[in-house]
């Protein structure tokens, strides 16, 4: 690429102002791993296994199909975004522990940002069918989906009793 073809676009990663640069042609994984955000990981590079998922404007997106020039002005969260200050793991990671919704977690990240948005779409419980509606798009080649679909479950409900707990 010529040099002279670079444009800049801020946006918000993960709670930070950034500049990524690239051209018209640039999609937005390679400018975010370029960044040092390793977890957007490229698999089929044609927007349908979802290792790539990052949050847009809190909404799951592929990165590897969507041009970097839509990130600007815009909020992107990925998986490094979702561990606290301190860098304690988000509710939705230590459940994919707790269930071992994982083997190679290759897969991980982006299951993690769809599975984020979709708890944060929601105040109450989510049935296996919302979540599997939910994550559709995700591919697992280690088949770890029943674990997966658990560990939302079991976040959404301990979500549901936090808040709960809070009201009393
Ligand atoms: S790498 Fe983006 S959807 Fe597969
Ligand atoms: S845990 Fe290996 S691809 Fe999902």
């Amino acid at each position: 690429m010529d040099p002279t073809d670079q444009t800049s676009f801020t946006c918000v990663v993960n709670g930070e102002h950034v500049v990524l640069a690239g051209d018209d042609t640039t999609p937005a994984i390679t400018a975010l791993r370029a960044h040092g955000l390793f977890s957007v990981r490229e698999t089929c590079g044609i927007g349908v296994c979802g290792t790539c998922t990052v949050l847009l404007d809190g909404e799951p997106v592929s990165a590897c199909i969507l041009p970097l020039y839509a990130l600007g002005g815009r909020t992107v969260q990925t998986a490094e975004g979702l561990e606290g200050q301190n860098g304690e793991l988000s509710d939705l990671q230590r459940q994919f522990i707790a269930s071992q919704a994982f083997q190679c977690s290759f897969c991980t990240p982006g299951f993690l940002m769809s599975g984020q948005a979709l708890l944060d779409s929601t105040d109450g419980p989510l049935d296996d069918e919302a979540i599997e509606e939910g994550l559709q798009g995700h591919l697992c080649r280690c088949g770890c989906y029943a674990a997966i679909t658990e560990a939302v479950r079991e976040c959404a409900a301990a979500r549901m009793c936090g808040r709960a707990a809070a009201r009393h």
